[in-house]
């Protein structure tokens, strides 16, 4: 048990380092979420593109029905799990323990929305990345981060995804602004949506 804790502890430090070195170089900010195309670390898992443009399908079919930007939501969608790929390239040797702990669930929204900040990405856009593993009707405050959570939720089931878990679809839908008797029909929709740019990701 004292290992288990203090390999944890090592484990959150370094990624804490990671986001100490963020917060004082844009630069380093920069280069370090770019690496997410570079060779090195370790490859992202073989859901990450897929399930990143089923939530962004998901997103800009949820923002059409609530009245806000498709095209946002779809980028929203697209970066929403950013920090896992930053994980995977930055502390590849990190990986497996932070998944195994259920620590990269708690830490990878942190992760993004600690690069996209620093990059200056718009604030409402990393509160919500920040926030896409909460609680949709209580914690969560802006909309689109309720929106997100929504997506997230849509994909997971669509996907059928394993790679991570958020809270189920219904409730999700329901924060978001969606009655959630609509959620057979979205989710209809958007996995046809989906379909259509099925070619993209492979
Ligand atoms: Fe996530
Ligand atoms: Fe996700």
């Amino acid at each position: 048990m004292v290992d288990a804790l203090t390999a944890g502890v090592h484990r959150l430090e370094a990624i804490e380092g990671i986001l100490a070195d963020w917060s004082v170089s844009g630069d380093l900010a920069t280069a370090a979420a770019f690496d997410l195309f570079a060779e090195h670390g370790r490859p992202l898992p073989a859901d990450f593109w897929p399930h990143a443009v089923t939530t962004a399908v998901g997103a800009s079919t949820l923002a059409r029905r609530v009245g806000a930007l498709p095209n946002d939501a779809f980028s929203l969608g697209l970066l929403h799990d950013l920090g896992t790929a930053l994980v995977c390239r930055r502390a590849p040797q990190e990986f497996d323990g932070l998944v195994a702990s259920g620590e990269l669930e708690a830490t990878h929204a942190h992760i993004a929305a600690s690069a996209l900040g620093v990059m200056r990405f718009p604030a409402d856009i990393v509160e919500a990345i920040d926030e896409h593993h909460g609680a949709p009707g209580g914690g969560v405050a802006s909309s689109w981060g309720r929106l997100l959570i929504a997506a997230d939720a849509i994909a997971l089931a669509i996907d059928e995804s394993t790679s991570e878990t958020n809270v189920p679809l219904g409730p999700a839908l329901d924060a978001a602004g969606v009655p959630e008797s609509a959620a057979d029909a979205l989710v209809d929709e958007v996995r046809a949506a989906r379909e259509q740019l099925a070619s993209f990701p492979a």
